[in-house]
């Protein structure tokens, strides 16, 4: 049976027990982190660490672990279980405390963390594009904390699993925000363009790792409001995310993008994310790779 991490301890899923007066479960109050993990080598371990960092301290739950903890239990979680390309999660809540709005002193963060089989979109389905629906962005104003209370995000991307469709792309006050799990870009006349970091999105790590690439290959790119209007008359649109990676989108609400195919931009920048995985993978566990 699967290996998972609870509290310090590696064990068997089955065997892994919390108290139901944990606030992760009675108030969503916790906080969580998804590393894509390829051949046994965690993606921007690093990033993702101080992502966790930043959104503990804005929730304002103590940080269990030291950068060294963290990376220890991660890679016992990645080396006992027995497959190569793995998806880790981990959380950590406020803790086990009677039921009460605000916080409770004295007690210790719970920190779950499993590694489930990475599933990427398959090459087919990359090279054939999905549909997108979309929806008013009616989650709360904090969207930059990867917070576990997702019942906003769950039913919005309800609506595009309702239609068959990949990701639901969220507009707020006329402009594209994010979609319901991932980050949004446009192409426009060759420009590749995605809303600034700020309270209305997360901070991506692979939003970060399209940014670093395009630099890179002197591709031009630029963060800055982006209307409805122009994503709905975009040459192309990208979803990006550690699970789906760079994903096309060709049509939005039924109506195709551009020409309804992933574009040439899309299998430019899918192609520099492939070869810079291979670069991580290639230099292991231990080693930080930058996309310059
Ligand atoms: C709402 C939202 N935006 C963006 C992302 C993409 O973030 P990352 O690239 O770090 O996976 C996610 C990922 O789960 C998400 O849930």
């Amino acid at each position: 049976m699967n290996k998972v991490f609870l509290n310090g301890k590696l064990l068997p899923v089955d065997d892994a027990k919390i108290s139901v007066l944990d606030r992760g479960f009675i108030f969503g109050d916790g906080v969580y982190e998804l590393v894509p993990v390829y051949s046994r080598v965690p993606f921007r371990l690093e990033e993702h660490l101080a992502r966790l960092e930043r959104s503990l301290g804005e929730v304002k739950i103590r940080n269990p672990y030291s950068r060294a903890q963290w990376r220890e239990h991660i890679h016992a979680l990645v080396d006992a279980q027995p497959f190569e390309d793995q998806g880790v999660y981990f959380q950590v809540t406020r803790g086990v405390a009677k039921r009460d709005h605000a916080f409770p002193r004295n007690v210790e963060p719970t920190v779950f963390m499993m590694a489930n089989p990475l599933v990427n979109p398959p090459q087919a389905q990359v090279e054939r594009g999905g549909a997108a629906v979309s929806a008013p962005d009616n989650r709360w104003l904090r969207c930059d904390i990867k917070s576990i209370s997702l019942v906003g995000n769950v039913l919005l991307r309800q609506l595009s699993a309702e239609a068959d469709a990949a990701e639901t792309i969220l507009f707020r006050d006329g402009n594209l925000t994010e979609a319901s799990a991932s980050n949004v870009f446009i192409v426009r006349r060759g420009v590749i363009q995605s809303p600034p970091k700020g309270n209305l999105i997360l901070p991506g790590i692979t939003y970060d790792v399209i940014a670093e690439l395009a630099h890179a290959n002197q591709l031009p790119l630029e963060f800055r409001s982006i209307s409805e209007a122009e994503v709905r008359s975009a040459d192309e649109v990208w979803v990006t995310s550690s699970s789906k990676e760079v994903f096309p989108i060709v049509s939005l609400d039924g109506k195709a993008i551009g020409d309804g195919r992933p574009g040439p931009v899309f299998r430019r920048m899918y192609e520099l994310y492939q070869e810079f995985k291979q670069k991580v993978m290639r230099a292991g566990k231990r080693e930080a790779v930058s996309a310059a």
